[in-house]
């Protein structure tokens, strides 16, 4: 649990107490902490430089038992994600010490230029993310999160956000719940058992849910998404949640990609390319994030979403490259390839929720291809957008969550791409070249003229090593993104 205090040094709530130090300037306000750290800076093996640390016992006129000294490096460099790592390494510590709660203390936002809120949530998002542990398939867990996390500022701020910590907590279990969905094995979370887990989560924030089956999809002639899931034996399902306060200001609607696994189909994918594709969920995962946040945070916007979840596998009953198929809107699509599978389930999702529910704009978040990995890298997503002002609002949002995103374009001449002689369109591009634009322009066919965003998040969606806040496994990336998003829509 985050918690704001005021507490003096003498009177902490916590028995450690971690403290971020720039290498060139005093980031707290004179008192016992500013010469606590000019003590710090003594020590020859401790410079403030990012990274270093230093750990110090039983410190006079502090009524702790430790002090963990943080170098977050020079005070120029010092923006909201050295707050967010800070924190993040203080509470990896605390947990690898077993200890059952940590108080970080906040610096001066006035001497750092950051505003104070910026700076609290910073830190309370590194603290709250870091603080998650998936260790579920583990018979013998050996680390626990912290019980209670504190951060010392002055009584005025303690009292002007007492607020905050509660939405962020909120925002930040959404984050780690989608981390836990991307991070379960694929024989755990077959569509039928994702969408179970989803509603049950959706059920108790108090959202209205509806999960279709295979027979649903069929009547409502999803061929797109049931070509991909024709070679399963697992069927599919599409999860439809809806956050509906009274009188919205607009509707958004939210769509996630959910292939439970992606073996890419006849066109199966080499060993290599088949490992984290467990992960080909995580759009779907991180628009549930969203949802269960708004659920909890309530803001004045209509917030409906479509999570379609398929397993793309071979069988004889698998789609063939080549066949032919008949997407929601009627439109056919020659499969020229099957693992190009994510574009064909998001094309039947979009245009069904476009149909149902008339948004004002739609998102969809995606792990959709391998190309956007090879231009972007495995931390910065792909944002393609006809609309300015909403492509500028997601970029705004990653700014804001360090959850960066990059625009690329949606150039018209690239459509021929997609041209098929047998069919209207064709789901991959005839070139070898610019595959997530092909992607992107693939999807932008089933949209119409409803305002849309596409966010490619291949690369950023899992991360093998772990990051300063995050395990190894799914990253959560996205949900903050996507209610930071929803919260500058609704004015
Ligand atoms: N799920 C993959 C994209 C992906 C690749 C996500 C690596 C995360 C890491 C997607 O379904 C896919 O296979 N895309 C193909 C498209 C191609 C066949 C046109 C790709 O990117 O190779
Ligand atoms: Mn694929
Ligand atoms: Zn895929």
């Amino acid at each position: 649990m985050l918690k704001l205090t005021a507490a003096d040094l003498r009177n902490l709530p916590a028995e450690t107490l971690a403290v971020p130090v720039c290498e060139d300037a005093s980031i707290h306000p004179r008192g016992p902490v500013a010469s606590l750290v000019r003590r710090a800076l003594g020590y020859e093996e401790f410079i403030g430089k990012s990274g270093k640390e230093l750990h110090l016992y039983d410190p006079p006129r502090f009524n702790v038992r430790r002090v963990i000294v943080f170098g977050i490096g020079p005070k120029d460099k010092v923006d909201a994600e050295t707050l967010r790592s800070f924190a993040g390494k203080a509470v990896k510590t605390a947990i690898d010490w077993r200890l059952d709660s940590l108080c970080l203390e906040a610096p001066a936002p006035q001497k750092l230029g950051l505003d104070t809120r910026s700076l609290l949530k910073a830190l309370m998002e590194g603290a709250c993310l870091a603080n998650h542990i998936y260790d579920r398939f583990k018979t013998d867990p050996k680390k626990n999160p912290l019980q209670t996390i504190y951060f010392r500022t002055s009584p005025g701020v303690a009292e002007a956000f007492s607020a905050l910590p509660e939405t962020v907590q909120t925002v930040c279990e959404a984050a780690c719940l989608a981390r836990e969905w991307v991070s379960d094995p694929s024989n755990e979370k077959t569509p039928a058992l994702l969408a179970a887990a989803v509603k049950k989560r959706a059920q108790s924030a108090g959202l209205r849910v509806e999960v279709q089956e295979k027979e649903t999809l069929k009547k409502n002639k999803m061929g797109a998404l049931l070509a991909v899931a024709a070679g399963s034996e697992n069927p599919p399902a599409m999860v439809l949640l809806d956050y509906a306060p009274k009188n919205p200001e607009k509707t958004v609607a939210l769509v996630g990609k959910g292939i439970t696994f992606d073996t890419g189909g006849y066109n199966l994918k080499p060993s290599n390319s088949l490992d984290g594709m467990k992960a080909d969920m995580a759009g779907a995962a991180a628009v549930a994030g969203a949802l269960l946040a708004a659920a909890r945070l309530k803001p004045k916007i209509r917030v409906v979403a479509a999570l379609p979840m398929v397993e793309n596998m071979v069988s004889g009953a698998a789609t063939r490259p080549g066949d032919i198929v008949s997407a929601y809107t009627g439109k056919t699509v020659e499969i020229g390839n099957t693992d190009a599978e994510g574009r064909l389930v998001l094309a039947d999702a979009m245009a069904y929720v476009i149909d149902r529910y008339r948004p004002d704009m739609i998102l969809d978040m995606a792990t959709l291809t391998g190309a956007c990995l090879v231009a972007l890298g495995e931390k910065i997503a792909g944002v393609f957008s006809r609309d300015d002002r909403l492509a500028e609002v997601v970029l705004a949002a990653g700014e804001e969550t360090h959850e960066r995103c990059w625009r690329l374009p949606l150039p018209d001449d690239y459509k021929e791409l997609l041209e098929s002689k047998f069919a209207d369109i064709r789901n991959i591009g005839s070139s070898r070249w610019g595959g997530a634009i092909a992607a992107a322009l693939f999807l932008s066919e089933f949209v119409g003229e409803t305002p849309w965003v596409h966010i490619d998040i291949a690369g950023p969606a899992y991360t093998k090593k772990g990051g300063d806040y995050c395990g190894p496994g799914g990253t959560g990336f996205g949900v903050r993104l996507l209610w930071e998003v929803l919260d500058r829509l609704r004015s």
